[in-house]
């Protein structure tokens, strides 16, 4: 701010100088009586006023135009929506790392394409993307985005009763929504993955979970899921797209889904977080049809929980769940499968209703 104030300060001192040398030319020329052209000292003036105004525009100019903006932070603060830092921000890692997280990025934008039935790098995947369950690449409001990954893992969870690492829980979603294998936690596509959901979580504190991060919690309805109610919402609102039999239609290069399946053997497996009724009822309320948003829903909840208990009521891959929640009073209260620490009938714990259910834990 300095060499400004400095310039106008020393451009003013000339124009005074130039003003008075100017003053006295012209009374000496006419006492004199000789010619005096007053044009040319008003045009040097006018330069000196023009440098002048120059000097104080670029002063008065936000400040930030002509600075480095600050380092990689998330478009994040406590009262707002999560939603990622900026892909521009990519350009301020080194190269390599750079090329590491936008493969990363592609990866979750384009499994398929890489590692699905048809991958070009290895077939370890049932042609789903993780895209399709984490929208706009895992940064959408309510969309199962990965605002809080890098802030909160490692962490002790109940499903495995372990502590469980990024890796862990990505090699999860390989083997139970994408009914298949995990790149191993060395390889390049693994550690790719990670680069991007560390870059993702850049500017969180540790511990952090920002708001609008993964699947929101809907209200428990009083009653149980209707089946009958869903196949109706889901003939009206999801059919056109997923098709009446489920199957989802592939993309025109035929390696992956220009709309998912949603059962069948190309679906996610019955270990899948989708396979509880809260979470696709709390994503498919906030995200489907596509288009809605969870500002702009499309769905009520009660159709959200009945479309929910339709298609987790139809035939999909199953999956050895036998090591799973080790302690079984941590089951979570829609968890389909017994045995439980209660008496509620797994029917119940699969299709409500809840509340009850969730009633009588806390009583305990
Ligand atoms: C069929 C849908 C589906 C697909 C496909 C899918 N996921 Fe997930 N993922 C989920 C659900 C559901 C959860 C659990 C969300 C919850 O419990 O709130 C989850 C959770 C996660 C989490 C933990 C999020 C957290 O905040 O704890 C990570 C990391 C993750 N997935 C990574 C991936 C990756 C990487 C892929 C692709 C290789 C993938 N997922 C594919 C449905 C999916
Ligand atoms: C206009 C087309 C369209 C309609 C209608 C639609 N979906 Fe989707 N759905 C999609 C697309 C496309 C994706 C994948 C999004 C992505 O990859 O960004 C998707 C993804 C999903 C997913 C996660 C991926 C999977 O296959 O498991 C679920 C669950 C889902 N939709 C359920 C529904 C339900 C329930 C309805 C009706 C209430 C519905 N959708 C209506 C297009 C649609």
């Amino acid at each position: 701010m300095t060499a400004p104030l400095i310039i106008l300060f020393a451009a003013l001192v000339v124009w005074v100088y130039l003003a008075v040398v100017d003053e006295a030319a012209e009374v000496l020329s006419r006492r004199a009586g000789l010619p005096f052209d007053p044009k040319r000292s008003r045009r040097a003036r006018a330069l000196v006023l023009a440098v002048m105004a120059g000097t104080l525009a670029l002063m008065i100019t936000p400040k930030d135009q002509f600075e480095a903006s600050p380092p990689v932070v998330a478009s994040w603060t406590a009262d707002s929506l999560w939603l990622g830092p900026d892909t521009m921000q990519l350009d301020r890692l080194d190269d390599e790392q750079e090329a590491l997280v936008r493969y990363g990025r592609e990866l979750i934008r384009n499994t398929a394409y890489y590692l699905g039935p048809k991958g070009t790098v290895a077939q370890l995947t049932n042609g789903m993307d993780c895209e399709n369950c984490h929208l706009d690449a895992g940064t959408r409001p309510w969309g199962n985005n990965y605002g809080a990954v890098w802030s909160t893992y490692p962490k002790f969870r109940e499903r495995s009763g372990s502590n469980e690492t990024v890796v862990k829980r990505v090699t999860d979603c390989f083997e139970r929504s994408l009914n298949g294998t995990a790149p191993d936690s060395t390889a390049h596509e693994m550690q790719a993955i990670l680069a991007y959901l560390e870059w993702l979580g850049s500017g969180l504190e540790r511990g952090t979970r920002p708001k609008g991060s993964g699947i929101a919690d809907l209200a428990f309805l009083d009653r149980a899921a209707d089946t009958t109610k869903g196949a109706a919402v889901y003939t009206a609102k999801c059919a056109s797209c997923h098709l009446q039999d489920g199957q989802g239609i592939l993309a025109a290069d035929g390696r992956s889904y220009q709309y998912p399946p949603l059962w069948g053997p190309n679906s996610y497996n019955i270990g899948a977080g989708l396979y509880r009724l809260s979470r696709f009822a709390g994503y498919v309320r906030n995200n489907m049809p596509l288009g809605a948003t969870w500002e702009a829903a499309q769905l009520t909840d009660a159709e959200a929980w009945d479309v929910a208990a339709y298609i987790n009521s139809r035939q999909r891959p199953t999956r050895d769940l036998s090591s799973d929640w080790p302690r079984i009073a941590g089951k979570p209260v829609d968890h389909p499968f017994g045995p439980y620490a209660d008496s509620f009938p797994e029917h119940q714990h699969k299709y409500g209703p809840f509340a009850p259910i969730a009633e009588a834990r806390k009583k305990k």
